[in-house]
């Protein structure tokens, strides 16, 4: 256990937050010990894995960060159609996106590029081009906080949504995912109807793409729209695209008649968010330390040299201006700490 820690490196925003104190696991019995031991009682506690999608608001996080690092990729069986793959909650995300690809496995390609660790993938339900983790997701391990047994979670019983997961509702700060098994296919249609992807393709001059000419497509429109996090920080998508009802989207369309928008299953109409920001003015709007990137409107980015409380009043301003013109609240994706 280590104390004041700077977490610069652990957030995607690059905020300069220090934890009082600071646990990394390299092995699942590790935070078990450490739950054992008592540690994450009576204080405060963070359970950090890539640390992409958290936003820390103030200058000191007073109690534990418990930094998940387990590593290991197994294939739990194989037939001639498909493979169980088990990944350890510390794999990097799109590293595991790669090696699947690799292999010639199909069912996460579309994640390609998203940071992360896989651990958290499930949490938020991560995804991107018309698939979500959630398709090739078969069960998770997970430990309980409080006691350090461990468990299975089905998909059934992760309730998964969008963006939405039970770890992030009824079960949130109960349990830490361990490790997570995929149920990838040998053989399956590409995705490929999704945003630009066809456009990319076709300006690439590819015809019939391979799995590994899909995943190496959205890895270049990703880099195209999304900074990189090594040069501005950022935590991908900051708000969730808002879900409406039908009569305030018809009404909306008499003013906005190229407003784009999914229908949802139950008669409710998704609208992105991004172009909601960008026709409230704010694509591209930046001061001294953070901003709104100026190529995808629902990314708010550091710059360097602010504080996580500069994209809290960012974010504030954003959706009361997003308010007042469409009469739409938007929400965060990001988790604030
Ligand atoms: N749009 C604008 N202006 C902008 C941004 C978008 O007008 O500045 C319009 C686009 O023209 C398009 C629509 O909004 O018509 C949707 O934009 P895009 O395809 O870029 O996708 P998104 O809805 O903004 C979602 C996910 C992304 C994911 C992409 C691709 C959410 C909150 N975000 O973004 O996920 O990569 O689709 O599938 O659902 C993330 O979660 O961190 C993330 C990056």
């Amino acid at each position: 256990m280590k104390t004041n820690v700077s977490l610069k490196p652990y957030n995607s925003f690059g905020f300069d937050a220090v934890a009082k104190q600071f646990a990394e696991i390299n092995e699942a019995h590790d935070l078990q010990n450490l739950i054992k031991s008592g540690a994450l009682k009576s204080q405060n506690v963070l359970i950090l894995s890539g640390g992409n999608n958290i936003l820390f608001q103030n200058e000191v996080f007073d109690g534990l960060v418990v930094y998940i690092n387990t590593k290991g990729i197994e294939i739990l069986r194989e037939c001639e159609n498909e493979v169980m793959v088990r990944a350890q909650a510390g794999e990097d995300w799109p590293d595991f996106v790669r090696f699947c690809v690799g292999k010639g496995w199909h069912g996460v390609e579309n994640l390609a590029h998203i940071p992360g660790k896989v651990g958290a993938a499930p949490v938020q339900n991560i995804g991107a081009y018309g698939m979500e983790l959630k398709d090739s997701f078969e069960q998770c391990e997970a430990m309980d906080l409080a006691t350090g047994e461990t468990k299975v979670f089905t998909k059934e019983d992760c309730h998964f949504g969008y963006r939405e997961s039970i770890f992030k509702s009824e079960l949130k700060g109960r349990y830490v995912i361990t490790s997570v098994d995929f149920l990838l296919k040998k053989d399956a249609p590409l995705h490929l109807e999704y945003g630009n992807i066809k456009a990319y393709l076709e300006q690439n001059g590819i015809e019939n793409p391979t799995l590994q000419q899909l995943h190496d497509a959205i890895c270049a429109i990703r880099d195209a729209k999304l900074p990189d996090v090594k040069q501005i920080g950022s935590a991908g998508s900051f708000f969730k695209n808002p879900v409406i009802e039908k009569a305030q989207f018809e009404a909306l369309l008499k003013d906005y008649p190229t407003m784009p928008h999914y229908d949802e299953p139950n008669g409710m109409v998704k609208v992105p968010a991004g172009w909601l920001i960008e026709q409230a003015g704010w694509k591209g709007w930046r001061d001294e330390h953070v901003g709104v990137y100026d190529k995808q409107a629902l990314v708010l980015v550091h710059y360097g040299g602010g504080k996580g409380h500069d994209i809290v009043e960012l974010a504030h301003k954003i959706q009361d201006y997003v308010e007042k013109k469409f009469g739409i609240r938007i929400s965060p994706e990001v988790n604030f700490v």
